[in-house]
Order: structure tokens, then C-alpha cells, then sequence
């Protein structure tokens, strides 16, 4: 290959990886998401091979068998998490760009050694003295090759028996051993060659992991063959840049450089000399905090959104170290845009999504940020030298002051002090045990405690309501007045617990079932279905026949059309979640969602508001998908097995034993279906029974969270039948057909407006003319005082104008209370302006009135206030007047 000529940017260092791949018969893929499509197991793509993990395993074919990709990825939270080095270390990063080759069974170790070696020496020109490789203790073949192919002595292939060259994405999945190639910034440097003691200088520096792909590794640590060796390579582009660009950290190349300056120049901090370990902070958590959002990420206390809470809060500590007192970290978006938003679109998109959200949690934590720092001084006081910071203090910040742990220890690493990390656990616990003590949910602590009791004792309630609406079944339990009771007489408000039921209890969005539970001398009319305690069914209601008695057989059964109406709202809800998905992009994620008989209601991010076309598109999409009357498969699976059939993971889903897994739109392969979620409610059998949606709004709800809510089936049939009745009312009140209504209505408009206009000329005209007795004599003066009701403000100057036209010696007050507030035009005739002008007479009946200034010529002024009482106004003219 030819050598080019590079200025070795970031940029095109990229281009050149991708480009001499493909011109080697690879196919060069966009980068994926950083929320894993498929693995709800993985917190976030933490590697260029994530997107094909299926492809290794052979569960998904691909229409290539070589690619290569610059894959974003995020090292936070869960295996491969750096998170704690950022801005200490030379090297370490939250997020970075991982360039990789991949072959799915086609070529192995040889020509993937190949590839590299040709690529770094000939396409970006490294000297081979410079180069050298570390194999696997075992793989005596792979050490072989690179005598073979690279030339390198055997003192330059150096084996390596540990973990550092057996790779795994995390703890089950595809792996194998490796091979990784190191750059030698020669000895000017400190630091040994891998696997020797001085191995952490920066001496030699990792560039390349070539990793190959054989084995599956199971949750219990055993190992099969994966159907074909493959291949798996990962070259940091930030360190690699660092390398070409002759630095020995990844802060000072082209790309970090300029955020780690876009920081110091917000923070008026230096870059001279060392940059700060807090501005390199900022650069890195910049980066990640973006690319999550843009990825459908939000701050969260939990999950995904926890960690990015996390990464977002630290880099706001930083800047604060660096001097801020206001919100910043928002205001670095648009460099951050500017340095990567060719590479990465999705960064320009949604610019307004992160812009928002990182403002948002700024000003949200900033206050708490203060005082949470000002206890932790305190406490840091009262310690002595040496000591550890207690947990429950740790706690207080997390739980009080919103710090989570790793910002507490970071902020305490600088004082070189450590956290008694046990200590803040044994608090969280038992803050839990507390909570759940006091179980939220019914809000009464002494039913709470009932339920966790019954949990124990009997279980989990069976539920057999996925396919039937009634089951016979024992009562286990009844709960009257806070409660437990043997028997309960008709009137009593009772909750009841059964063996098995088939009432929903609300949970998950849906809304709990109502109907009846009854048997000879027995009803009970259930009026509410809860969960507690996850697993216990609650049903609430009245008993209307009775006694009722704890042992008695009842049948269960549910109010049919209620159900059918939520579960149809429920359904159309994963539609509408996939085909916004479809219509504005994977960034959609659900936020929230409620669903009952009368409407559903979907909360998801998206920065913006949908457009009219938009929202069209997705009901018509929807619409289509019931039409289709597709079949729809609720199964249990592993979670495992769900995310190979590609179930959507949802953020803060909390996985069991086993998963339901719902698929819609195509009955043979749930791989191909429209929709995939996991969800526990109940659905339709048959999207065509969902029978039709409509979208009633869209609407904001928080920054970079939508709402839309829609009406399906019955109630769908109903809006439609209203919206035709009261257009038909509208019509017969207009007395024409319903297809003439808007022609007349837009008449009747265009009526009004000349109406208004002709009412407004004959006003004007009435204030204008005065007769003797609207006149008053002041001394030589004559004046007229004018109130004239509700006359619009910018009416009464033609009216004054016209009235002291062609008078003289005259001053005319025309004043009227339109719209609620007083409105004043003083006229006063040119013969009398070197007495008095209408400025200074028109502020004094704004003073009167309660208004600010006013103001306009000698002759012709205006003024208004909030009190336009006239007596009181004239009586100040008068007064003035009177005076000259
Ligand atoms: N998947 C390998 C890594 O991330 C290439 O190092």
C-alpha cells in the first residue's frame, strides 16, 4: 500500500483505518448506539464487537463477512469501567472511539496479523523497530505468525498467561485469546515492556488488540467453540493519536486538546505548563455525558441514567474546582459539536436535547453541590490525619445532597482520604429495610406491613390472567379497616388476597382490573387491583352479598370489556413505541407510560415537538400495523433468550428469573418482528384488535421528554362519534349542511370583522362630535371631557384628533377602559400649547390612573393605567386647568 502523507489529525486517522479496510474487502458499518440494541446484560457498548455479539455467537448472519467500524464507546459503570483514572492517568477515558476490523468466520490469526502489521508500518508509516506484540502463554501459533509475517525476534513477542490476553466482553458472551500490539516511545521514557515489573510507565504503550474470537463463554465459566473462529480487533483512536501525534497522553492530541482549552478558556484557567487533572475531567465527561444523551440516555436514579447522573455530577464538581459558580458544563456543547458533529450527527441533532438536560441537572445539583462540599469540609475538619471518612456521612451526601459515592471519593482523593465504603452500604441498607418497613404503595404503614407479612406466608399470588378472564379460586386472606379479619358482612370495604387470580394488579403502566368475586351467598365487587410487595395481588372492593369468609371458594372474574380496552391501549402502546422509533430514530426510548380502558398515555425522549406531519405518519403506521391484524406472541423466557431474540431492552426494566417477552407484527420469527418488548402486561391475541388509533395530543412534559395521548378501539369509535355530533350541532346551529360549516363559519368571521370595524368608525365619530353641553368653560379654556366606553386605545386619538379639530382655545380628555385598563388621549388646540401641552396634562391623568410616563406632542398625547376613573381624571384636568 502507499504511504500518504498525513498531518495524522484524529479525523484522519479514522478515515485512513476505515478506508485501507474497506479497500480490503471489509465493510465499513456506522457506529452503533451506545445502549446495546439487544443485551439488556450490558449497561453500554464497552467495545467495537458489541453491535455483533450475535453475529460471533451464530444467531444472526450478516450480508458481509468482514467489516470494520469506529464504534463509540463508553466505559462507565458495569465490566470496563475507567471512570475512577479519568484525568489522573495519561490514558484513561469515559468515552472513546474504538476502531476495529471483524471477520465473521472468514479469515483468522494470519491474515488478521497481516492486516495490522501492513496497515501501522507501510499505511501509517510506524518504524518496525518500534513495534512490538505480546500472544497468549499458550498460543504458540500466534507467536509463530508474527515471526513469520512481522519479522520479529522472540525477544519482541512476548507471552503473556493471564487475563490481560484471554479477552471477554463481559461476564458470559464470546471471548477468546489475544494478541496486543505496543508502540515503544523508546528509552527516553520511563517504563519496562509488558509483563515486566516496570510495566505501568508509559514507556510502552498499548495500540491494538487483536483478539481471537473461539469461544462462548457460559455464566458458569465453561467454554464452547463458537461455530467459526472469527476475529476482533480494537484500536483506541485517542491513544493511537497520541502515538502519531507524538505525545505521550491523549490529552494533548488535536481532537481533546481542543475541549481541555474549550474548558480553561470557560473557567478561565491555564493550560500553560501541566494541565489540570479537572479539566481533563471535564473534556472526557463532556464527551461521554453527550453521547449518552444523544443515545436516548436522561439522568436517573438508577440504571443507565445513574450512571451518566453520575458521570455528569462529577465533571460539575470539576468545573467548580476550576472556579465555576454558575452552570457551565452545558455551555462546552457547542465545541464538543463543532469538534465531532461530522463524524457523529447525532451529536448536531440533538444538540438541543443535551444542551437542555445538561443545564437541567446543573441547576438542579448546584445548590446541593455547595452545601453538600461545605458538610464534607466540616466533617474533614473533625478528622485526623490518616483517617477514613465514615460511611453514614458518605450516605448523608449521597442520600441528602445527591453526590453519588465515586464523586464523594473523588473529591476526597485530592486529600488523600478514603471512604469507608462498608460503612456507607451497611446505610443504604438499612435505609432500605426502612422503606421497606414503611412500604410505599397504599401509604398506610400498618397495611404495608400486613402485605410484606403475607408475601412470606403464602407467596406470590398465581396469575391466570393472561388468557382468562375468570378462575376459581380460594380466599387466603381479608384486610378490613387496616385489619386482618375471618369474615367481612355486606358494606364492608375489604381488600382480599386470593391463591390464584385473574385481576391485573397495576403495575408496569397498566391499570388494575375490575370486576366481581362471587359464588352462592357471596359478592364482592372489586373496584381496584393492586401489586404489593411485587408479587402479592390486592384486590380492593366492597362485598355485596355476604358474609365473606377467609377459606370460602369464589370464582374470580373480571369486567371483560374494561380489560379488553386497557390491553388494546397497552398494545398499541409497543406499536407506537416502535414506530416513533421508526419515524425519528432509535433515540426514542419509553420514559413512562399509562394504560386504561379510557386512553394510553406514552411519555419518551425527543427533543423536540413532533411536527403535524410527523405525528400523521406514526398514527397512520400504527393504523397500518392493526390493519395487518398481525398475530401477537407473549412468551417466558430467559433473559438471555430474550435479548437473542432482540427484545427491546427498556431502561430500569428489572430483569427476574424469567422474562415475558412480547412480540408483534410477524408470527413464524420473532427476530423479524415489528415490535419486541418485555413486559409483563397483557395484550391483545391479534393486533386487529386493537381496532383503530387515534392520537388526541402531543406535548412537552420535561426537557427532552414528549407525550403523546391516544384512544383506541371503543374508545376510539366514541371520539369519532362525538367529533361528528358536535360538528353536527355546530352545522345545525349554523343551519347549513355539515359540509358547508366552515364556509359559513369563516363568513360569519369575516362579518364580524367588518362589524367591529364599522362599530369602532361610528365611535370614534360619537367621541368626536361634541355639542355645547359636552363643553365646560375653565376660565378662557374651553374643555371637553370625553368618557367613552370600551373603545379600543388606538381608536381614541382619531377620536380626540377629530374632536378639537378646527376648534381652538380647547382642550378635549377622551378617556375609556377598554380590555380592562384605562386608556387617556389629550388634545389641546395649537393657540394653546404655550399654556399647556398635552404631555404634561396627559402624564398627570396617567398618574391618576395609576400609570407609568405617557407620552406624544404639544397638541395630541396619550397615557394609560390599570384604574381609568374618569371623575377622579377629569377632576385633575379640571384642577390644572383652573390654575392657568
Ligand atoms: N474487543 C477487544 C477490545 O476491546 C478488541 O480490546
Amino acid at each position: 500500500m502507499t504511504i500518504k502523507a498525513l498531518n495524522n489529525t484524529t479525523a484522519e486517522l479514522r478515515a485512513t483505518f476505515l478506508n485501507y479496510f474497506k479497500s480490503c474487502g471489509h465493510e465499513v458499518i456506522p457506529s452503533a448506539s451506545l445502549i446495546p440494541q439487544n443485551d439488556p446484560s450490558l449497561m453500554f457498548t464497552n467495545a467495537g464487537m458489541v453491535p455483533f455479539k450475535n453475529v460471533f455467537l451464530g444467531q444472526e448472519t450478516r450480508p458481509y463477512r468482514r467489516a470494520a467500524t469506529a464504534q463509540k464507546v463508553v466505559r462507565a459503570g458495569g465490566k470496563h469501567n475507567d471512570l475512577d483514572n479519568v484525568g489522573y492517568t495519561a490514558r484513561h477515558l469515559t468515552f472513546f472511539e474504538m476502531m476495529g476490523n471483524f471477520s465473521f468466520g472468514d479469515y483468522f490469526k494470519a491474515e488478521a496479523i497481516e492486516f495490522a502489521w501492513t496497515l501501522l508500518t507501510e499505511g501509517f508509516a510506524l518504524p518496525k523497530e518500534k513495534l512490538l506484540a505480546t500472544v497468549y502463554a499458550e498460543d504458540e501459533e500466534a507467536a509463530s505468525l508474527w515471526r513469520r509475517i512481522a519479522g520479529l525476534s522472540d525477544d519482541r513477542i512476548i507471552r503473556i498467561g493471564t487475563n490481560d490476553n484471554f479477552w471477554r466482553m463481559g461476564d458470559t458472551g464470546p471471548c477468546g485469546p489475544c494478541s496486543e500490539i505496543f508502540y515503544d516511545h523508546g528509552p527516553d521514557v520511563w517504563g519496562g515492556p509488558p509483563g515486566s515489573p516496570e510495566e505501568d510507565g508509559d514507556r510502552f504503550v498499548e495500540i491494538w488488540n487483536l483478539v481471537f474470537m473461539q469461544f462462548f463463554e457460559g455464566e458458569d465459566g465453561t467454554r464452547s467453540s463458537l461455530p467459526r473462529p472469527s476475529i476482533d480487533t480494537g484500536m483506541g483512536l485517542e491513544r493511537f493519536a497520541a502515538v502519531m501525534q507524538g505525545k505521550q497522553n491523549v490529552w494533548e492530541t488535536d481532537l481533546l486538546y481542543g475541549l481541555v482549552e474549550a474548558t480553561a478558556a470557560l473557567t478561565h484557567t491555564d493550560t500553560a505548563g501541566t494541565m489540570l487533572p479537572s479539566q481533563r475531567v471535564v473534556a472526557d465527561h463532556l464527551r461521554s455525558s453527550a453521547f449518552l444523551i444523544s443515545d436516548g440516555v436522561l439522568p436517573a436514579r438508577d440504571g443507565r441514567g445513574y450512571v451518566l447522573r453520575r458521570i455528569m455530577r462529577r465533571a460539575m464538581r470539576h468545573l467548580k474546582r476550576l472556579g465555576a459558580t454558575e452552570p457551565m458544563f452545558y455551555r462546552l456543547v457547542p465545541k464538543l459539536v463543532s469538534e465531532m458533529g461530522a463524524a457523529y450527527t447525532e451529536l448536531r441533532n440533538y444538540e438541543a436535547l443535551i444542551t437542555e438536560t445538561m443545564r437541567g441537572e446543573e441547576e438542579r445539583f448546584i445548590a446541593l453541590l455547595d452545601r453538600g462540599m461545605a458538610l464534607l469540609d466540616q466533617e474533614l475538619d473533625k478528622l485526623g490525619s490518616g483517617a477514613v471518612l465514615p460511611g453514614d456521612v458518605a450516605f448523608k451526601l449521597y442520600d441528602t445532597y445527591g453526590f453519588p459515592l465515586d464523586l464523594t471519593q473523588d473529591a476526597l482523593r485530592e486529600r488523600h482520604v478514603d471512604v469507608d465504603v462498608a460503612g456507607f452500604e451497611t446505610a443504604m441498607q438499612s435505609q432500605r429495610a426502612r422503606a421497606r418497613a414503611a412500604w410505599t404503595g397504599s401509604g398506610d404503614e400498618a397495611t404495608d406491613s400486613i402485605w410484606f407479612d403475607a408475601v412470606e406466608k403464602f407467596g406470590a399470588t398465581d396469575f391466570a390472567g393472561y388468557d382468562s378472564e375468570k378462575t376459581e379460586a380460594s380466599i387466603q386472606m381479608i384486610v378490613k379497616g387496616g385489619d386482618i379479619v375471618l369474615e367481612a358482612a355486606p358494606g364492608d370495604e375489604i381488600a382480599v388476597i386470593l391463591n390464584r387470580t385473574v385481576f391485573y394488579g397495576e403495575s408496569g403502566g397498566q391499570a388494575g382490573d375490575h370486576g366481581h368475586l362471587s359464588a352462592s351467598g357471596i359478592d364482592v365487587e372489586i373496584t381496584e387491583t393492586q401489586r404489593r410487595n411485587h408479587d402479592l395481588i390486592v384486590h380492593y372492593g366492597t362485598v355485596r352479598q355476604g358474609p365473606v369468609r377467609v377459606g370460602a371458594s369464589v370464582t374470580a372474574e373480571i369486567d371483560g370489556d374494561r380489560r379488553r380496552d386497557t390491553r388494546a391501549h397497552h398494545s398499541a402502546t409497543h406499536l407506537l413505541h416502535e414506530a416513533l422509533r421508526r419515524k425519528l430514530g432509535a433515540h426514542v426510548t419509553q420514559k413512562g407510560s399509562l394504560n386504561d380502558p379510557d386512553r394510553l398515555r406514552f411519555d419518551f425522549s425527543h427533543p423536540q415537538a413532533m411536527t403535524a406531519a410527523e405525528l400523521q405518519a406514526v398514527e397512520q403506521d400504527v393504523n397500518a400495523m392493526i390493519r395487518a391484524s398481525h398475530p401477537v406472541l407473549t412468551r417466558e423466557m430467559t433473559p438471555e433468550s430474550a435479548q437473542n431474540e432482540g427484545a427491546m431492552a427498556l431502561f430500569g426494566e428489572k430483569y427476574g428469573e424469567k422474562v415475558r417477552v412480547v412480540s408483534m407484527g410477524a408470527a413464524e420469527t420473532d427476530r423479524n418482528a415489528y415490535s419486541i418488548e418485555l413486559c409483563g402486561g397483557t395484550h391483545v391475541h391479534n393486533t386487529g384488535e386493537i381496532g383503530v388509533f387515534r392520537i388526541l395530543s402531543e406535548s412537552g412534559v420535561a426537557a427532552g421528554v414528549r407525550r403523546i395521548e391516544a384512544v383506541c378501539g371503543r374508545k376510539a369509535e366514541e371520539l369519532a362519534r362525538q367529533t361528528e355530533q358536535s360538528l353536527k350541532d355546530i352545522a345545525a346551529l349554523l343551519r347549513v349542511p355539515v359540509a358547508d360549516a366552515k364556509a359559513r363559519v369563516q363568513s360569519l368571521m369575516d362579518e364580524r370583522k367588518s362589524l367591529e370595524r364599522k362599530l369602532a368608525d361610528l365611535q370614534v365619530k360619537m367621541a368626536s362630535t361634541t355639542t355645547a353641553a359636552d363643553q365646560e368653560k375653565i376660565g378662557e379654556i374651553t374643555f371637553i371631557p370625553r368618557f367613552i366606553e370600551n373603545l379600543p386605545a388606538r381608536e381614541l386619538r382619531n377620536a380626540a384628533e377629530n374632536a378639537v379639530k378646527k376648534q381652538q382655545n380647547t382642550v378635549i380628555a377622551a378617556l375609556s377602559d377598554a380590555d380592562g385598563k384605562g386608556s387617556i388621549v389629550i388634545g389641546v388646540t395649537p393657540d394653546l400649547t404655550e399654556k399647556v401641552d398635552a404631555v404634561s396634562l396627559v402624564r398627570a391623568a396617567g398618574d391618576v390612573m395609576g400609570g407609568k410616563g405617557g407620552g406624544g406632542s404639544k397638541t395630541l398625547a396619550q397615557a394609560g393605567g390599570p384604574n381609568p376613573e374618569k371623575d377622579k381624571v377629569f377632576a385633575k384636568m379640571r384642577e390644572i386647568l383652573a390654575q392657568l
